[in-house]
This record gives structure tokens, sequence and C-alpha cells, in this order.
């Protein structure tokens, strides 16, 4: 399989990072493309053996499939500028920007909407997609195995992606917030900064390796170290009259309404 990558900034970087480590394809059939000389610099430092184009016609001309990294506001004209191409499976990770957008101006091309996150950098990443109009399910599949490479996938109809964006796109900006304020707890109770910060990490770390490996719910998780008059309800009690609870929900839903919104300035 050949790739392109157009806009090697952090996520295609890390896309392909995943690509060439799960062996998915080899470096020499990568190519990318970047309107900023130091992206792309950093893109072959990053990746050796990829090969650079000098514009974005030339990296996808040879490419099965064309990944879309760049901002979401330079994504549809970016789709039109490779009309003359013959039909290649895009690839859009941009937020926001949806197939209705996409779709039309991709005219024979075959596109897949997807809602990475960061965390794909270090193969831990969590996405979504939806196929549009054209794509067939070896698209599907092709757009699965890919996002494979850098964490686990799942497909959504397309109207639950800015849900997807809400919750898992811009949920580890809300995990670092958390294990931050955790930290600064410990921090309040005497611990070092360095300690604090390594125990508040490693325990949300071990918490949802639980949750994914046992495959139970968060809550049975949560009860069975939680006992009674013990310090762990207190613990609870606490977050609970601070609202914890319903700040997350509400952090996902105010997300997931922005990512709305963007998708109708597209
Ligand atoms: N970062 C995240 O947490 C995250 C999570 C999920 C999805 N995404 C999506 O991923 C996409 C990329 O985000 P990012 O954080 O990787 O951005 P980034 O680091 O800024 O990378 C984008 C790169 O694309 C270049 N570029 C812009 N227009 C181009 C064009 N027409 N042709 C070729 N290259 C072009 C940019 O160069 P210039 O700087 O010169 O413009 C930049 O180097 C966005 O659409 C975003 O919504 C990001």
């Amino acid at each position: 399989m050949k790739i392109a990558c157009l806009g090697s900034g952090k996520m295609g970087t890390a896309l392909l990072k995943g690509i060439v480590a799960q062996g998915l394809c080899a470096p020499h059939d990568i190519t990318i493309s970047d309107s900023s000389p130091a992206a792309r610099a950093a893109a072959l430092a990053a990746i050796p053996g990829i090969l650079e184009a000098p514009d974005n016609l030339a990296a996808a001309l040879p490419a099965d499939v064309v990944l879309l990294c760049v901002k979401p506001a330079g994504i549809v004209p970016l789709i039109q500028s490779l009309h003359q191409l013959p039909s290649k499976l895009l690839i859009s990770i941009a937020a926001g920007i949806p197939l209705a957008a996409m779709d039309p101006a991709a005219d024979h091309h075959r596109v897949v909407r997807v809602m990475p996150n960061t965390p794909a950098l270090i193969g831990k990443g969590a996405s979504a997609f939806s196929p549009g109009r054209l794509a067939s399910p070896d698209d599907c599949a092709t757009a699965a195995s890919i996002l494979n490479a850098v964490g686990s996938v799942t497909q959504v109809p397309e109207p639950l992606l800015d849900a997807v964006t809400g919750l898992s796109g811009s949920g580890p900006a809300y995990v670092y917030t958390i294990i931050e304020a955790l930290a600064d707890g410990g921090v309040c109770e005497g611990l070092s900064k360095e300690q604090a910060l390594t125990l508040a990490a490693q325990t949300l770390a071990g918490a949802a390796e639980m949750v994914l490996q046992s495959g139970l719910h968060p809550a049975v998780l949560r009860d069975q170290v939680t006992s009674p008059g013990g310090t762990t309800i207190h613990g609870l009690a606490a977050l609970e009259s601070g609202g914890l609870r319903a700040a997350l929900i509400s952090g996902v839903r105010a997300a997931s309404l922005r990512a709305r919104e963007l998708g109708r300035l597209a």
C-alpha cells in the first residue's frame, strides 16, 4: 500500500509513525508534502526512509491512500485541489468538517472522515471513523487498519463523530488537567511535585487499563475499592459535592457542540 500524507504536522507524523511501526507499509512507500519546510523536515527526521514530494499532487499521484492532515479550514480547498487525480481513498482527520462538505468537493474520490487523538503519537490513540458517499467496505477496512496501527478504532454514524471529538478527540486535555489537579492534591499533603505527578499519572493509566482489561463497568471497579467508612468513600463524597461528574459531562458536551459549530462554518 502506498500512502501520501498531505500536512505532516503533529497528527500526520503520529499516524505515519504508527503505520511504519506496525509494518503496514515500508517507509519508502510513504510520501509527505507540507507547506511548512520545518514540519516537512521534522517528519523526515522522525520517520527515517519516508519520501518528500515537491507538492501535494506529486505526493498523492502514486498513492493508494491519501491522508489529509491539515487544519480544518484547509481541508475543502485541499480536496478540491486533488480533482485531476484518478480516484483515491482520502482519509480526513480534520475536526468538525462534515462529509457533506467533503464529499461534493471530492467528486470521484472516496472519503473517510476520522477523528483520532494525540496519544496516537505513542500507539495509544482512540479513533472513530465514518465512510463517505463513495467509500466501499474495503476502504473502511483500509482506514481501520491504518487507525489500528496507532491504537483502537471504531466505526460510528457520522453525526456521532462530533461526540467522539468532544470525548476522545479533546479528551487528552481533560485528562492532563485531572492529572495535574490530583498531583496538586498530593503536593498539598506534602508529596514532592515529581512524586505526586508520577503517582497521579500512573494511577490514571492503571485504572484505565483495569477498565479495558477487565471489561467491568467502572462503577463495579469503584465499588470494589470503596470500603464502608474508609478513605475512598470520603474522597468520592468530596468529589461528588464538588461536581466532578457533572463538570466532565458538561465538558464533553461543550466540546461536541463546538465541533458541530466548526462543521457549520466549513
Ligand atoms: N492535534 C490534535 O490533538 C488533533 C486531534 C484530532 C484531530 N486533529 C486534526 O488533525 C489535523 C492536523 O492537526 P495538527 O495538530 O497535526 O496540525 P499541525 O501540526 O499544524 O499540522 C498541519 C500541517 O499542515 C500544513 N499545511 C497546511 N496547509 C497545507 C496544504 N494545503 N498542503 C500541505 N500542507 C499544509 C501546515 O503548515 P503551515 O503551518 O505552514 O500551515 C502544518 O505543518 C487538524 O485538522 C486537526 O483538526 C488534531
